[in-house]
């Protein structure tokens, strides 16, 4: 199927940015949201993507000033009628996609596929919302959108090849990377994300190490950023959404930090509202090596949750040492969960991880390095020291009982 024309639901982060990427593929571009600020906030978004474009020469002026006149802002549905897709990209819950797939059902033709990039929430239920359940199907883009290769394609139960095989095609048109996941709730990528995000909270709120400390050894172990730094930007309330919903579906492995909920509680959302983990400039983005001035506020949380601490932010030092395995271990642990579920082939964990977190040394690395018995061992210990959150795959058990050192011995 070809597509000329679609329509982007929602202008925040991920609904701009998706759309950009949709525009300098050739298509036109509806860029809808409820109000007529957050759609020029939308656009501006877009305009600095495509300055940056031409900055780094990806781009001419010319090219860029084309492709972004492609896209029209609007605050109704106009020009719905004329889409030949929709991808929404608006609240991260579940009443609202209901409400919009409803509507959208109305107002697009017959052919139009509506996609949702949900980071967490069912395919299939959103697609109830419509008449056209073989046309709806998920492509969850990773945040920033415009920049991260991967896009997990998610069929519903009733989504027909032909709505995926649509969707990877456009995927490759928008020149990135496809991957097609069985529908789970976090689907691959968010799945094996939450538990190492949501642990680095818990590590933080323990006051042994300092947000830094614990970034630094993420990015040390080969992440491009740290947990906490990505919290930040992802936006704390989004994390917060899907870490619950991710919590009530698959239980204590996923159950929230009380900091991740004393963050929300506070409005202390990360970039977008100025502060989150570390302090933020409104449209400033931090670069890589730049350093990072610590919320304030921040202190005050922990020791509400901890008072043993006090007013302190942590205080890494030689006798703290930070094992790194403490946060990546459960991200491990839960990929084997998908695997035992078989939501997703042994071979695409790694490249999923490296186009949508940039983790590019692969996860599953971890097992050739140190054996699937350590990552057994290691997460039972941990189980018995932190709890539930570290219960290791049975998966993980039988393929450690059986002697296999690491996964590709199953290739
Ligand atoms: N917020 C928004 N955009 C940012 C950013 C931030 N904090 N940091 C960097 N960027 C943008 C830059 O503006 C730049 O955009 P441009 O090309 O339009 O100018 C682009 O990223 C590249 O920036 P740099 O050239 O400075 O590149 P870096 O080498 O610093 O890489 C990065 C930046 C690509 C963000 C890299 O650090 C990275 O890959 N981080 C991991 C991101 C990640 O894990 N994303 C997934 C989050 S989970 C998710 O989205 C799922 C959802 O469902 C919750």
């Amino acid at each position: 199927m070809k597509f000329y024309k679609a329509a982007v639901v929602g202008a925040g982060a991920m609904g701009s940015g998706i759309a950009q990427v949709l525009s300098q593929a050739g298509l036109q571009v509806v860029l809808k949201d409820i109000e007529a600020s957050y759609v020029e906030k939308g656009l501006a978004n877009i305009k600095r993507m495509y300055d940056s474009r031409v900055k780094k020469e990806v781009l001419t002026q010319a090219q860029a000033d084309s492709h972004f006149a492609k896209i029209k802002g609007t605050t109704g549905f106009g020009g719905f009628n004329e889409v030949d897709l929709v991808i929404e990209a608006a609240l991260e819950q579940i009443e609202v996609k209901l409400e919009v797939f409803q509507e959208l059902d109305k107002v697009c033709p017959a052919h139009t596929i509506l996609a949702t990039n949900t980071s967490a929430l069912s395919v299939s239920e959103i697609a109830s919302a419509t008449k056209r359940a073989d046309k709806v199907v998920g492509m969850h883009f990773f945040n920033p959108a415009h920049v991260m290769k991967l896009v997990e394609v998610i069929p519903g139960v009733k989504t027909s090849e032909e709505t995926v095989n649509a969707a990877i095609d456009l995927c490759r048109t928008m020149q990135k990377n496809p991957i097609k996941v069985e529908e789970c709730p976090g689907f691959l990528v968010n799945r094996l994300l939450f538990p190492y995000l949501n642990e680095a909270l818990y590590v933080l709120q323990e006051g042994r190490q300092t947000p830094e400390s614990i970034d630094a050894a993420a990015v040390e172990f080969g992440l491009p950023m740290g947990p906490l730094t990505l919290l930040d930007m992802t936006g704390v309330d989004v994390c917060f959404h899907v870490n619950q919903f991710l919590s009530a579906q698959y239980g204590l492995r996923f159950k929230t930090s009380p900091l991740l909920q004393k963050l929300v509680d506070n409005r202390f959302l990360g970039q977008k509202s100025g502060a989150g983990i570390y302090l933020h400039s409104p449209g400033k983005i931090y670069a890589k090596d730049e350093k990072r001035e610590l919320n304030p506020g921040l202190a005050g949380l922990l020791a509400e949750i901890n008072p043993k601490i006090g007013s302190k932010t942590g205080s890494a030092s030689n006798e703290n040492v930070f094992d790194v395995h403490r946060i990546i271990l459960p991200m491990f642990n839960e990929a084997i969960y998908a695997l035992q579920e078989k939501v997703v082939a042994i071979n695409d964990v790694d490249m999923a991880m490296a186009d949508g977190i940039g983790l590019k040394r692969g996860l599953l690395s971890l097992a050739k390095e140190n054996g699937l018995s350590y990552c057994y061992d290691k997460l039972s210990e941990f189980t018995r020291t932190h709890g539930e959150r570290f219960h290791p795959a049975w998966y993980l058990g039988k393929l450690a009982n059986a002697k296999i050192h690491d996964l590709s011995e199953l290739n």
